[in-house]
């Protein structure tokens, strides 16, 4: 947890975010976590990983806009996602993830609601393409989980994000089945004071199993997304030994990250979803990826040394 909270600090000094935008050596780094810039890069990624059987979510980038206009860009920009996917052959295995900062959060719950239900009209008329709310800080979570519930109301192609990190998510885990909303569940990656989450990662993983082991009993349709092989292998023996069928969960991973255990699943026959992530604003999400595993740094330092 230390060098996780360490790594993320000395990521948000401007000066360590220069180096690393402007230096090459970041570059195939990057590459590996960030699909590219444009929808022109990122399409054929998706479409590749289609054509090999996987399952994906294009996320946009970028969180707490600034601006009443920055959130009607990113709006505008969620449709236009969806209406690349619409014209590619990857459509009937790809939807969007999306962010309720970028939507317009903290300007105002009336225009996130607005622009939400905007992107989600456009995806219902796509033979109701999927649409998930990314969780991001405690900040949110309160509010981002009743304005979907409200919204779901209308719109049946939505979900949202349960992280194990968090002491209320058994609860909200309990609510979110028992209305039949989708739920991804994940660790979670944003630094939490202990008043709100676990800060031994042994009990985020306990709670992230509990939490599991109930979606796949009892939610619809559950995303369990971790890269973590031991939590798979012991949500593989309860399904089996439940009798919960392959078809009834899907297994979600980053792009880039443990592609070996995503080809091993996928080749066993489960729905395995590829989050695959692009756009300029890649800086928060790529020093969050970095924080979570030293190795990640090491590599960068190995290679600074050697040039
Ligand atoms: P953990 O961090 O324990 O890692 C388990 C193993 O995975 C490691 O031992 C290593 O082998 C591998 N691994 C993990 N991260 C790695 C990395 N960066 N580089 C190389 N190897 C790595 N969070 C959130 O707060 N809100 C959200 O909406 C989402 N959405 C989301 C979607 C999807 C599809 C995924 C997979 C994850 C998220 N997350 C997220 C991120 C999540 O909360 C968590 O930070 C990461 O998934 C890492 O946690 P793991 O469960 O993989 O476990």
């Amino acid at each position: 947890m230390l060098s996780r909270t360490l790594v993320l600090k000395v990521a948000s000094w401007s000066l360590v975010e220069h180096i690393v935008r402007k230096t090459f050596l970041f570059r195939s780094l990057v590459k590996r976590f960030v699909a590219g810039d444009t929808l022109d890069e990122v399409i054929p990624v998706c479409e590749d990983l289609v054509a090999r059987g996987f399952f994906t979510t294009l996320d946009l980038l970028g969180e707490n806009v600034k601006s009443v206009e920055a959130a009607v860009a990113a709006k505008n920009a969620y449709i236009e996602m969806l209406r690349r996917i619409g014209q590619s052959p990857c459509r009937p295995r790809t939807n969007i993830s999306i962010k309720l900062t970028q939507c317009g959060f903290d300007q105002g719950d009336e225009l996130t609601e607005a622009h939400y239900r905007e992107v989600l009209d456009f995806a219902q008329a796509m033979d109701e393409c999927f649409v998930r709310v990314d969780m991001e800080s405690s900040a949110y979570t309160e509010r981002t989980l009743r304005l979907v519930e409200k919204v779901w109301s209308d719109y049946k192609n939505t979900g949202t994000v349960l992280q194990s990190a968090l002491y209320r998510t058994p609860q909200d885990a309990q609510q979110l089945i028992d209305l039949g909303i989708r739920v991804r569940l994940v660790k979670g990656a944003y630094l939490e004071p202990e008043r709100v989450a676990y800060q031994d990662k042994s009990k985020v993983d306990e709670a992230f199993v509990d939490v599991a082991k109930k979606l796949m009993l009892e939610g619809n349709y559950p995303a369990i997304a971790t890269h973590d092989e031991a939590i798979i292998d012991q949500l593989l023996a309860f399904a089996k030994e439940r009798k919960i069928e392959s078809e009834r969960f899907e297994f979600q991973m980053l792009l880039g990250i443990r592609r070996d255990l995503q080809e091993k699943l996928r080749e066993a026959g489960y729905h395995v979803r590829i989050y695959v992530p692009f756009g300029e604003s890649w800086y928060p999400y790529f020093s969050r990826r970095l924080a979570e595993r030293p190795a990640n740094m090491f590599f960068i330092l190995k290679s600074l040394l050697k040039g």
